[in-house]
């Protein structure tokens, strides 16, 4: 089975507060526990140089974040964790990508179109105190997302459109040079909330509305106490509806806690009271993960020590691609063991497909490997088109296909890593 590539990253410009927690750092935690889920998550530092030159903010950020999800969890044994300012390859993807992309495209982008707004109410110049940086952030964004070829890629409405982005990149390169990138979609979780702030709207940084996820208990209860509530007065009735209150506690709470919750709103339960079993119940969940947060913030050498090994392995990754990718543009050394002298070994090397009929009048397909082994062995087809079908289907689904169909396949069969090889080696021969 092939697995599922989840990417995203994560800005290292602020703080992780409980909208953070509860909108991403949770969600992306357990989707990577899921069998047959390969993730990779990184810090996304290249991106915070957009909108913060304060280098020490960067840094400090850096480990805040790298440690809230090491304590929310993370295991990086089983996900690619990773800072993005570590695997050189993405600037230089970059670049090739910027070279596909219309600049008529990045014009329409809405964080750069905001600005551009802004300065046109202002009767300035429309590109005033916009960066290149700025301009150009969806495109670092799709090298981030396509050098790893992540199918989903779980980011907040705001961000769809540079998903959309990222899928033109894809095309455009792949129209251009064969096919080396999948388009990857947006993945949208539809049942998690977006958690009000202390005021009512959106938790965010851009609001001064936020509770840091792991600030230490006391600050923590201060906050909670200063959640904006309603004048009702304890004994009165209150509305669950559009309380902030309410609605954080049911981002921490199971169905039955909330529907008690609930209970106590409708029997008119003080609002300090309310406020307090709110900080309990988050408390409930954050402090075991805040020991550990405060542990990994001292002992910040351990962080590097993750991400170094993080980085490696997404490397082990991105440098044999980019390798490739140069290789496809042109960049290619001069001798003639470089491009289209390797471009004519690989094809040698890599294992085909054919299609034949038999004297029985049926047809048949086998797959062998470049030195003309047998690998795969039909049973007959009533048509040809028949067996190209389910040849199609092997190039598309590989192992999981020839799974699939062993009743149209006869005792010729390699093993499953031996298959793998060679449908591998047939896919960079087509791209
Ligand atoms: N732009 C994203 C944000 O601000 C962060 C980010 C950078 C990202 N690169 C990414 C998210 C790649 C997903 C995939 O939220």
């Amino acid at each position: 089975m092939s697995t599922i590539r989840f990417l995203t990253g994560i800005t290292t410009s602020g703080t992780p507060h409980l909208g953070n927690y509860v909108g991403s750092i949770r969600p992306a935690v357990a989707a990577s526990l899921r069998p047959g889920v390969e993730s990779y998550y990184f810090l996304a530092d290249y991106h915070a140089l957009i909108k913060i030159d304060e280098p020490a903010r960067i840094q400090r950020s850096t480990l805040e974040i790298a440690a809230s999800w090491l304590a929310a969890g993370l295991d990086p044994a089983r996900v690619v964790f990773y800072r993005q300012s570590d695997v050189p390859e993405i600037p230089e993807l970059t670049w090739f990508l910027t070279c596909v992309t219309g600049k008529g495209v990045l014009n329409r982008a809405h964080a750069y179109k905001a600005s551009v707004d802004k300065n046109l109410a202002a009767d300035a110049d429309p590109d005033a105190d916009v960066t290149a940086g700025l301009f150009m952030y969806p495109v670092l964004m799709g090298a981030d997302i396509l050098m790893f070829n992540a199918h989903h890629v779980p980011v907040g409405r705001d961000q769809i459109q540079h998903i959309e982005m990222a899928r033109d990149m894809a095309h455009s390169f792949n129209h251009r040079y064969g096919e080396h990138f999948v388009a990857p979609q947006a993945a949208i979780e539809e049942s998690v909330a977006t958690l009000p702030g202390l005021d009512g709207r959106k938790m965010s940084k851009s609001y001064d509305n936020t509770i840091p996820l792991f600030a230490p208990r006391t600050e923590l209860k201060k906050l909670i106490a200063s959640i904006k509530t309603d004048s009702r007065a304890p004994g009165e009735a209150k509305s669950t509806e559009g309380s902030a209150l309410f609605q954080i506690y049911q981002a921490f709470a199971s169905a039955e806690e909330t529907a008690a919750f609930a209970q106590d709103f409708a029997h008119g339960i003080a609002w300090g009271e309310a406020k307090d079993k709110l900080f309990e119940r988050i408390d409930r969940e954050i402090a075991p993960m805040r020991e550990r947060y405060e542990w990994l913030m001292a002992h910040p050498e351990e962080v590097e020590a993750l991400l170094h090994a993080g980085a490696a392995k997404a490397r082990a990754v991105a440098t044999p691609f980019m390798a490739r990718l140069r290789q496809a543009v042109g960049l290619r050394g001069l001798d003639a063991s470089s491009g289209t002298a390797t471009a004519k070994a690989a094809k040698v090397a890599a294992a085909s497909f054919k299609q034949y009929r038999e004297k029985d009048g049926q047809f048949y397909f086998k797959l062998v490997d470049a030195k003309g082994t047998l690998l795969l062995q039909s049973r007959g087809f009533a048509s040809p088109k028949d067996a190209g079908t389910a040849i199609g289907q092997i190039k598309q689904q590989g192992l999981s296909a020839i799974s699939a169909m062993q009743a149209q396949l006869d005792g010729t069969q390699a093993d499953a890593a031996t298959l793998q090889a060679a449908l591998d080696s047939m896919q960079s021969d087509a791209a």
